[in-house]
Formats: C-alpha cells, structure tokens, sequence
C-alpha cells in the first residue's frame, strides 16, 4: 500500500536492526485519515470472506480494526491483556510469549461476543514472531469459530511470524513488508518478490 509505505518512510525511525518507531501515526499518536486508508484496503481484501466480526488485540491493533470493521460493517472485538474489573468469568483464553519483550501474558476475550460459525478477520498492527496471531488462533478455535485470514499493516518479514503463519495455510494480507531494517533504512519487500 504506497500511502503507508510513504508514511513510513517520511516518519518511521528506525532504532535497532529489528525495530521500527511508528508512533507519529500507529503505536500512539493515530492518523485517522490514515487508518480509514487502512480500513478501506483490508475491507476491498477481504470482501468475499463473508466477515462476520474483526478481531484483534489492545492496544495498538484496536485504530486499524476498527476501521475495518466500519468498512465491512461489522462488529470489532479487542482480546485483552489484562483482566478488567467487569471480565471476571466466561472467558476464553490463550498464554501468548513475546519474544521482542520477553514475557507471557495470558490473553482473553469474552465468550459472550465470539461465537460458534463466526467468520473472524484478525487484524494487528505488528507481524513479528507471530506468536498474538497464534493466541488468537486459539481463542478463535475454542469458540468453534473460523478463522477466515490476517490483515497485517506492518510485516517484519526478516522475523518468522509472516512464515510460521502461511505454512499453516492461513491467509496473511499485508499491507506493507519490510525485508530489513539495516543500516538505519528501510528496505520494503516489493510485491510479487519472495524474501
Ligand atoms: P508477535 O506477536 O508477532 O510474536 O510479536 P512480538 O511479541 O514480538 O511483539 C510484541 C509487541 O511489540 C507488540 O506490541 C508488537 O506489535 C510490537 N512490535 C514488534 N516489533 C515491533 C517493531 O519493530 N516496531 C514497533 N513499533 N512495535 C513492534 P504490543 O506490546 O502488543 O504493543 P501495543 O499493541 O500495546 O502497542
């Protein structure tokens, strides 16, 4: 998507080899004309899934979810990393690692809003070690529901998650790939090209 791979160019900063700062417009401050882009392509991506809800997890996967769920019109549901005072039973839950941050969350998502022949789009804002798409995977399977693709923004395609996904015959749509984060630029993946 050139408006976004625009965007990162003119605004990403790049911190490590393995990490890029987007936080002028996706990880805290939120474009939302950006986001309505965003939200317009996946919706175009995946208007014959027969979507019935938009999943994704907090925080920063909530502005691009939503917005995907306006276009398609349907609901959005966020899965939680920390219980709140009101989620106390009837959850469905998943243990998902970080390896960027080195630590396990347990993951849920009330069983009231997931249900059994639901068709679930999962749209996050990070694809690194695809370890959230997995927990979500899981949460979409014990509610007997379907998971019907992936609505990447950023994929780190130098990471396995983009990998660990597709072999597991998932279809993974993102709107930009970057091939590596070396040297202090950004290299994106051009379409149709394998890593
Ligand atoms: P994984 O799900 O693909 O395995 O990702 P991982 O655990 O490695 O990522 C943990 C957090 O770090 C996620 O956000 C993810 O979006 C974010 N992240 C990973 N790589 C990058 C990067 O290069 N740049 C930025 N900006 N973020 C990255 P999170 O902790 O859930 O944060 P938030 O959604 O609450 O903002």
């Amino acid at each position: 998507m050139k408006q976004l791979q625009e965007k990162i160019m003119q605004d990403g900063k790049v911190l490590s080899d393995e990490v890029l700062k987007v936080d002028t417009f996706l990880n805290h401050q939120i474009d939302p004309e950006l986001m309505k882009a965003i939200g317009e392509e996946f919706a175009e991506r995946f208007k014959d899934s027969g979507v019935t809800k938009v999943l994704t997890i907090e925080s920063s996967g909530i502005a691009p979810a939503m917005m995907t769920g306006l276009m398609l019109a349907v609901p959005v549901i966020f899965a939680r990393k920390r219980k709140s005072l009101t989620m106390t039973d009837n959850l469905l839950t998943a243990s998902v690692h970080s390896y960027t941050k080195n630590e396990t969350n347990e993951i849920s998502v009330s069983k009231d809003f997931l249900e059994k022949g639901d068709k679930v789009l999962l749209i996050d804002d990070f694809l690194a070690n695809g370890q959230v798409v997995l927990g979500l995977q899981d949460i979409i399977e014990q509610a007997e529901a379907d998971l019907v693709g992936v609505g990447i923004v950023i994929e780190k395609g130098f990471q396995p998650g983009g990998t660990t996904i597709r072999e597991k015959s998932i279809r993974v749509e993102s709107l930009a790939i970057i091939e590596s984060l070396q040297n202090g630029q950004v290299k994106f993946k051009e379409e149709g090209t394998a890593l």
